[in-house]
């Protein structure tokens, strides 16, 4: 296996401005962390920052995110001008665009397990972590973190706690990083120029649709302060996931939820 090759990366690149500006790591705490200590200035809308190794990976829900060599660990740095609200929706698009990339390039099915990890065959392969900084209900600054299991071995794996897989594994085969990288960050800027428009919202939303796990299913589901279960029948404009408890439709966003799993 060999480091990210950056001179090979921005001759697959073939976006308008994500991934223009690029910074790489050998070793880094978190690419998210550094996301938010890069100077405001610096920080160009669309830079994408790039880390071999994490030592301090973070997940949802403070969990600790193993990023050993081999993987795809990187952070995009966005300056939108949109409410804080669209986050959910940004977070959605950001697994679409790991799911169709991983369908695209490597023939495999991938699904997103709502809100944010993506799953080859119910195992893991990919997680996205949105975080912000907002100030005065405007967001400053959106770094969205995407960790995919790129070329991990069965190894690399085995210390997790939680089911997952590797696109190598998968395939195996390695995968080509810097053209992944590309394809993604194509995909991504695709959803990203278009989520403005509603009749294009409405046909990513519509492809969320189709590969949204738990929806058509029954599920438990745990917020901060309570435990219900429901079934779960669709995915709201905003991004939120609809149940239907007792004959009543409620609307959860991912910022509540501490877990949900599909139940007979
Ligand atoms: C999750 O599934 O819980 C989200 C995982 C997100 C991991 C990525 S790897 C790059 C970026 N830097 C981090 O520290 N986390 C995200």
């Amino acid at each position: 296996m060999k480091n990210f090759d950056i001179y090979k990366f921005r001759k697959n690149l073939k976006t308008k401005y994500l991934g223009k500006e690029f910074i790489y790591f050998n070793n880094v705490d978190s690419t998210n962390n550094a996301a938010f200590r890069i100077n405001k200035e610096k920080a160009l809308n669309g830079t994408i920052i790039l880390a071999e190794v994490q030592t301090l990976g973070r997940g949802r829900g403070k969990k600790l995110w193993l990023s050993p060599y081999g993987g795809l660990w990187f952070s995009i740095i966005i300056k939108p001008k949109i409410s804080p609200s669209k986050i959910s929706i940004i977070t959605l698009l950001s697994g679409l665009a790991v799911a169709e990339t991983i369908k695209e390039m490597l023939n495999l099915d991938a699904k997103i397990k709502w809100p944010n990890d993506i799953l080859i065959d119910n195992l893991k392969v990919a997680g996205i972590l949105c975080e912000s900084e907002i100030l005065k209900n405007k967001i400053k600054k959106l770094v969205i973190g995407i960790g995919v299991n790129l070329n991990l071995d069965e190894k690399d794996l085995n210390i997790l706690d939680i089911k997952a897989t590797s696109c190598k594994i998968e395939l195996q085969n390695e995968v080509n990083k810097e053209k992944f990288l590309a394809n993604l960050l194509q995909n991504l800027e695709n959803y990203y120029n278009k989520m403005h428009i509603p009749s294009e919202l409405k046909i990513m939303l519509n492809k969320l649709r189709k590969i949204i796990i738990p929806i058509g299913h029954n599920v438990e589901i745990k917020t901060e302060s309570e435990k219900l279960s429901g079934y779960a029948f669709d995915l709201a404009n905003d991004g939120s996931l609809l149940l239907r408890i007792d004959n009543q439709v409620k609307s959860f966003t991912s910022s509540n939820i501490e877990y949900i799993r599909i139940i007979k």
